[in-house]
């Protein structure tokens, strides 16, 4: 990642407190936490710990108690809360739409607020819409009631993104959805932010997510105390307590299935054909590779439907529907999402989507299992974590100058 790729802001608190009225307990105490730009950082810890407040605080939803918060080098602590909250992307669980407006319309909302020309935002409606695999003709002119609850949250997502905020912060936004389309949400927001590179904030129950997603985990305990800030690979390896081993659990385990991504094992490359096509070539095609099945793409390269060898000998002409119950990843799924496709669909391979849901190859139980053997004793990179404490004093010393350096990196 160079530094040019990154449209996201850094973010620093700085020793921000938040005491509700009429509490005790301050529910985040002097937190100091650094968010690199251009990347994902993951807050996880238990029920009431304080991550929705901190999430808030960033977009000033809740104004701190005390502390400050700084982006890109600039106080925003005393800004125009509504001004800021427009340059920084929402999500909250379920996308969060209003049901009585269009997609399109919930999509406009923060463009038109700023004055944008109607042609320029319609543009924008439906370049997003693309962006997180909606046909714009499809989906454009519906209301939220006529969405899947997967569908909301990607609607959820274009509209935080609409006006191009350099920062999206999201509250357990993928929380209300089966694990299947979870898993695709999760890849798609990988997918994007390989193309826009914001800095984003997301909260999160469940530490798979965070360690999927994350490029840096903020676990917290309550009072929104540190127990540990770090990459997924360094938390998993060596945990700094005993509440972050217990709150890593019994998964860890398996991490090296959580650790790998689908995109960083070799492919088998699959045979393809189009609706409409001779079944006795294709069944040739696939008898001459020696292989089970053939994918039969769309118009625009994605999956439709597999054929096995018996399917292609009863067939006469390649048919176009398209199967439900494929078995489908991204190219940024874990491989413990592939193993669980796969096992869903009692099949022993499943086919890999990159951007735009285009067919890149497949993957079989077998590739897995040798990236598995691979993976183990492979090192973390040497990137040091951000800067996260809670506590008085610190010693950032120069804010102004960016809390990342020119990579992009932390400092
Ligand atoms: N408006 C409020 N007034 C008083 N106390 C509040 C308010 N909002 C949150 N709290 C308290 O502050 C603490 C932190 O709440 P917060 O919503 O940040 O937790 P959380 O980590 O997001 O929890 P969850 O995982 O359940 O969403 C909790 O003890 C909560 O009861
Ligand atoms: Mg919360």
């Amino acid at each position: 990642m160079t530094a040019q790729d990154v449209t996201g802001a850094s973010i620093m608190l700085e020793e921000v407190t938040k005491t509700y009225p009429g509490q005790k307990k301050s529910a985040v105490g002097g937190l100091t936490l650094e968010i690199p730009a251009g990347s994902i950082v993951m807050f996880v810890g238990p029920s009431g710990c304080g991550k929705t407040t901190t999430l808030k605080m960033i977009n000033r939803l809740i104004e701190p108690t005390s502390g400050k918060i700084v982006i890109n080098g600039e106080d925003v602590t005393g800004m125009n809360g509504d001004e800021l909250r427009r340059r920084i992307g929402y999500v909250i669980q379920a996308g969060g739409l209003f049901p009585h407006m269009t997609v399109a319309t919930n999509i406009a909302m923060v463009p038109k607020m700023l004055g944008w020309s109607k042609e320029k935002i319609a543009a924008r409606v439906d370049e997003l819409l693309e962006l997180v695999s909606l046909d714009p003709e499809l989906y454009r002119d519906r209301f939220p009631k006529e969405l899947s609850g997967g569908q909301q949250q990607r609607v959820g997502v274009a509209r935080a993104l609409a006006a191009d905020p350099p920062v999206l912060l999201m509250d357990e936004p993928f929380g209300a959805v089966d694990p299947i389309t979870r898993q695709r949400l999760q890849d798609e927001l990988l997918n994007i932010q390989s193309e826009v590179q914001k800095t984003i904030v997301c909260v999160t129950h469940d530490f798979d997510e965070a360690v999927k997603l994350g490029d840096w985990i903020a676990i917290f305990n309550e009072g929104a105390q540190l127990e540990q800030y770090d990459s997924p690979e360094r938390i998993l390896a060596n945990p700094a307590s005993e509440f972050v081993e217990n709150f890593i659990g019994s998964g860890a385990g398996l991490k090296q299935l959580t650790l790998t991504r689908v995109n960083e094992v070799d492919l088998e490359e699959a045979i393809t054909t189009s609706p409409g096509k001779r079944a006795s070539d294709v069944l040739s095609q696939v008898q001459g590779a020696g292989r089970k099945y053939a994918v039969v793409l769309d118009s625009r390269g994605r999956p439709l439907r597999r054929l096995d060898r018996r399917q292609l000998s009863r067939a006469e002409i390649i048919d176009g529907t398209y199967d439900q119950s494929l078995p489908v990843v991204g190219e940024q799924a874990t491989l413990n999402d592939a193993l669980d496709t796969m096992l869903v669909a009692s099949s022993e391979s499943a086919l890999v989507t990159g951007r735009r849901d285009v067919l890149l190859g497949t993957i079989t139980v077998q590739t897995v299992m040798e990236a598995i053997a691979a993976a183990n004793g492979a090192q973390d990179g040497d990137h040091s974590a951000p800067v996260g404490l809670n506590s008085g004093a610190i010693n950032i010393v120069d804010i102004n100058s960016g809390a990342a350096n020119s990579d992009g990196e932390p400092v």
